[in-house]
């Protein structure tokens, strides 16, 4: 069933668990994503980032999703990732999404503020969740690219200003993580975790989260992140997958037949990352 991302995180928040939030390009992700969640019995978060909507179109990803939420036997939420632009906000929202983040990170913080009122005055209006993001987060994802210069750690002052002005539904914060791949490995800051959760009381995100060490996904979560952003690991599964066929079958041309083990690869990945995230067995 499709759910809004208020009703899901608020209660990975009051239970302390976090729910994957999976990005979606065509149809073979969604479907080893919603696979792997009934699989484990997990509530699931399906995500598109604006390049993930030029590339498929908007009303594709918007009914791919709410068809594989309306037939799933868990809760499923329909979000948009890192919506920049308020006209792609309200598209999404028109086109039926659950959920959508507004990233007004490149602004200071009142245009932050600004941009984050203004999306949340139309979605709570007709009942749709939205994420924010304070801080900087580095690395590329998709259209998105921030420096390691210009990364920022979220300020947790200015995190509690942020939700008490804005009311917010969950936000995005920078400690340490970056989208893409990881040259070294990623030092999370766990006790700026901890007081921006004490501080703000609310469901907490951590994006770039392919390539961290399990180990520190599970002191996050333990520290307060909800929601759990994975697109890069699954590219890898993916594309590993369909490499490895091809060199094996070179003659193969059915799609179907290419795509199979890329789709069963991607399912593999989330259903492990449901059960370190500990959102197995909450549906
Ligand atoms: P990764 O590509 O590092 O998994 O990050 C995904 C993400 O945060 C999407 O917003």
């Amino acid at each position: 069933m499709l759910v809004t991302g208020a009703e899901l995180l608020q209660d990975a928040h009051k239970k302390g668990y976090a729910v994957g939030a999976f990005n979606v390009n065509n149809m073979e992700i969604v479907q080893a994503i919603i696979e792997a969640a009934e699989e484990t019995n997990s509530p699931v978060i399906l995500q598109a980032s604006q390049g993930g909507l030029k590339y498929a179109g908007v009303e594709y990803i918007a009914e791919l999703g709410k068809l594989a939420a309306r037939n799933a036997n868990v809760p499923v939420v329909v979000h948009l990732d890192h919506g920049t632009d308020f006209d792609q906000v309200m598209l999404c929202i028109r086109h039926g999404f659950s959920s959508v983040m507004i990233d007004g990170s490149r602004f200071d913080l009142e245009g932050n503020i600004a941009i984050t009122k203004k999306v949340i005055e139309v979605a709570h209006a007709v009942g749709v969740s939205v994420e924010a993001e304070l801080g900087k987060i580095g690395g590329t994802e998709d259209h998105i690219t921030v420096s390691e210069r210009d990364a920022t750690f979220t300020d947790p002052e200015e995190a509690k200003r942020f939700v008490d002005e804005t009311n917010v539904d969950s936000l995005a914060i920078a400690v340490g993580t970056a989208h893409g791949v990881y040259k070294g490995e990623p030092k999370l800051d766990f006790d700026r975790i901890k007081v921006i959760k004490e501080i703000t009381d609310m469901p907490l995100v951590l994006h770039g989260s392919s390539g961290v060490p399990d180990e520190a996904i599970k002191k996050a979560v333990s520290l307060g992140i909800n929601k759990i952003n994975i697109d890069t690991d699954l590219r890898m599964a993916f594309a590993n997958a369909v490499k490895q066929f091809v060199k094996e079958n070179p003659d193969n041309i059915d799609p179907r037949k290419i795509l199979a083990p890329a789709k069963a690869a991607m399912k593999e990945r989330i259903v492990e990352k449901m059960k370190l995230f500990g959102s197995a067995g909450r549906a």
